[in-house]
């Protein structure tokens, strides 16, 4: 991740809607929860300390009523603290001594008054109390009772009401997240399905994307993508016919030109004359090969209709493509070696495989000095079928090896005769068949500048067999 990525996705907005989804809705459901038990815990509080309330009354109700006094029941002090039973007093009239009690090793005096209070003792073990004292009776020799309840078991039988009500809200969290983890995932596939299909476009002839799969919210994009894949596609076409008919309008005129040429050679005096025609028939024989190059450009830039190729001896290929360039070769006196070690074939259009292969080894005889040297060579690299085009000449500058297959650039001071249109035309016939081109620079592994020449390297699809 970036700098500025990383000071984009804070803990609290990361980059992934999923996870700040998942985010927020734990968090929502973690203080929806904590909130539920809160309220529960108040409400039913309330309510179990008054239900509770109500059955010390009748307890101690039910002593104070007898007479002579009844004998409590004796309970464990371990019952009264963990299970919240009832403590009964029996005092005397006048409050001075304890005449029976259900647990006596509880020393809590006779309260002062009558009715609910809470204590708190210094005993941690057993500190706080609900107490109950009953009403004297209406006879001064009367009994007096009082009845007591552990506080903390109180609490306790509340709290786990409080959170068995919000229960619930804690089996919902993690189904919750699992259905919207499973919306999301659904979400991004389907985002993902869109990704592949454009990045599967062709650039030349880009087609809409399907808008089936596509979850409404993502429409509208995928929708305004269309159509700027709409007017790319207009525009390339306005821009592929506009270089087509114009380099089309141009052939004929320039054909002419040649021809005219061609007749005037016998008539042209000697001397500086003959220098001067020399020079117009080559600037006329660039631009016949620039306007080669930009119908074969045009031609490629058209959409491409899908058919099987017959699948083309690579061999036979080269030699046809060493043959027919024998002219140029010999016009610069370059020697060309052809080596073929091994005999590949691959399912593509001639046309295209001999626009790949022409190209390289029109720049190789180009560019190698005169009388230099020129070898293509068939063979087997790592377990794969290459071509290699060799030559001696300057090689490419390294920081001009990243623009050459730009269409029009040539390396300045590069020999006249080129338009800096073959590697690009190479390259894309190249891409579209599943070949791929290399460049090297022979001897300094590309660091240097110019080396002893180039290396141009196409490696060819894997063939069954
Ligand atoms: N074999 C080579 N040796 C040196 N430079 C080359 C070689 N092949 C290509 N280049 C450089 O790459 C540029 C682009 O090549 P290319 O697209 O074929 O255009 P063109 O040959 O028409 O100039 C050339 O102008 C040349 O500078
Ligand atoms: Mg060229």
């Amino acid at each position: 991740m970036t700098d500025g990525a990383a000071q984009a996705a804070r803990w609290w907005r990361p980059r992934s809607l999923r996870t700040r989804l998942l985010l927020w809705l734990i968090t929502l459901h973690l203080v929806g929860a904590l909130a539920t038990v809160w309220f529960s815990f108040l409400a039913f509080g309330n309510l179990v300390h008054n239900a509770l309330d109500d059955q010390m009354r009748l307890v101690a109700e039910s002593y104070a009523g007898n007479d002579p006094a009844k004998t409590p029941r004796p309970v464990a002090g371990e019952a009264a603290l963990s299970r919240g039973a009832f403590v009964v007093q029996i005092w005397s009239a006048d409050g001075g001594t304890l005449r029976a009690s259900s647990w006596p090793a509880l020393s809590v005096p006779l309260q002062p008054g009558d009715g609910f209070r809470n204590l708190s003792m210094d005993d941690p073990a057993h500190s706080n109390w609900r107490v109950f004292t009953a009403e004297p009776g209406p006879r001064a020799d009367q009994p007096r009772v009082q009845v007591l309840q552990n506080e903390d078991y109180r609490s306790r039988r509340a709290l786990r009401r409080a959170l068995l009500e919000s229960l619930p809200i804690a089996l919902l969290l993690p189904a919750a997240l699992l259905i919207l983890w499973l919306i999301v995932s659904s979400a991004s596939r389907s985002l993902r399905v869109v990704a592949r299909d454009v990045a599967s476009q062709d650039e030349r002839s880009p087609t809409d994307l399907s808008l089936a799969r596509v979850p409404e919210e993502i429409a509208p994009l995928v929708g305004a993508f269309n159509n700027l894949l709409a007017r790319v596609r207009s525009a390339f076409a306005t821009q592929r016919r506009f270089v087509q008919d114009a380099a089309h309008e141009l052939r004929t005129p320039m054909a002419a030109i040649g021809l005219q040429i061609e007749n005037l050679r016998a008539h042209v005096p000697a001397g500086e004359a003959t220098e001067r025609f020399n020079q117009l028939e080559a600037g006329v024989t660039r631009a016949q090969h620039l306007i080669e190059q930009l119908l074969s450009l045009s031609r490629q830039d058209a959409p491409r209709r899908a058919t099987a190729s017959e699948p083309v001896d690579i061999e036979v290929l080269l030699r046809e493509s060493v043959s027919q360039l024998m002219v140029l070769a010999d016009a610069r006196r370059v020697d060309v070696g052809f080596e073929g070690r091994i005999t590949p074939v691959v399912p593509a259009p001639a046309a295209e495989l001999r626009s790949v292969f022409d190209n390289l080894i029109d720049n190789a005889l180009r560019y190698a000095p005169e009388g230099g040297v020129v070898d293509v060579r068939l063979h087997e690299v790592d377990g794969h079928a290459v071509v290699d085009v060799l030559d001696n000449g300057p090689g490419i500058p390294a920081d001009a090896m990243g623009r050459v297959f730009d269409r029009f650039f040539r390396v300045p001071g590069s020999a006249a005769g080129g338009s800096g249109l073959g590697l690009a035309i190479a390259r894309t016939a190249a891409e579209r068949n599943g070949l791929r081109i290399e460049l090297r620079n022979r001897g300094d592994d590309g660091a240097g500048d110019a080396g002893p020449g180039l290396m141009a390297r196409v490696h060819l699809p894997l063939t069954p067999g």
